[in-house]
């Protein structure tokens, strides 16, 4: 499942992020990539421990922790710190990849198994040419080129890529999460549960039918969580 989630972070948010990542000291990006990956990834990303992505970070965390939508798709269990990378100039692109199937978080050793990767944009698709993530995976070729401060949920398990970036810059948040339900079936079918169950509660309240529904949502949850 691929989900856009709009407006993540609000435009103040976005402004003030980007004033972070104007002055920010960039490095090169291959530091997070993995041997295969490091040939094909040509950008650059913010040094994990820099005061400037440990306070992006926080604001990253912080939005995630207050989106329902973010919630209900991903069923966090674990999420990796986030990074930040900038495609533009001579560094501007990343080939076909896919993620490592384990992040061990250097600062801590936690280990976070990759089950979603999300990409959350900074800037917006007219300031610049190029830089569209493409997503490959058994629903086929998605190409996901957001405006700022929305994000992208796509299995951590599909081929992808950032396609050249030829104008501009491309400024992005970007992290993989270990997910409660791993299996990707029952976290779909608890997302579109989730969701039916919001619908009928706006339409006809916390009716005796809303609440048996909601019972079934958490019994499932319950019987396939790992926490
Ligand atoms: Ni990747």
């Amino acid at each position: 499942m691929l989900l856009h989630i709009p407006q993540v972070l609000s435009r103040d948010e976005v402004n003030h992020c980007r004033t972070l990542l104007a002055d920010a000291q960039w490095a090169d990006g291959k530091v997070t990539a993995g041997s295969q990956a490091e040939k094909r990834k040509n950008n650059y990303q913010l040094p994990e421990e820099s005061a400037a992505a440990k306070e992006l970070q926080k604001i990253v965390l912080d939005a995630l922790g207050r989106s329902a939508l973010f919630f209900s798709a991903a069923l966090p269990k674990k999420i990796f710190p986030p990074l930040f990378n900038c495609y533009t100039g001579e560094a501007n692109a990343f080939g076909n990849h896919v993620d490592n199937a384990v992040r061990t978080h250097r600062a801590t050793g936690t280990h976070v198994r990759t089950d979603l990767s999300f990409t959350l944009f900074f800037c917006d698709p007219n300031e610049y040419e190029g830089g569209e993530l493409v997503i490959e995976d058994t629903f086929g070729h998605q190409q996901v080129k957001l405006p700022a401060g929305d994000l992208v949920l796509y299995p951590s398990s599909s081929v992808h890529r950032v396609e050249p970036v030829t104008q501009g810059a491309r400024i992005a948040c970007f992290t993989w999460l270990e997910s409660m339900v791993r299996e990707t079936e029952r976290r779909r079918l608890l997302f579109e549960m989730d969701a039916a169950i919001v619908k009928l509660r706006q339409n006809s309240g916390d009716t005796e039918d809303a609440v048996r529904f909601t019972s079934c949502y958490h019994n499932l949850l319950r019987m396939w969580a790992n926490t």
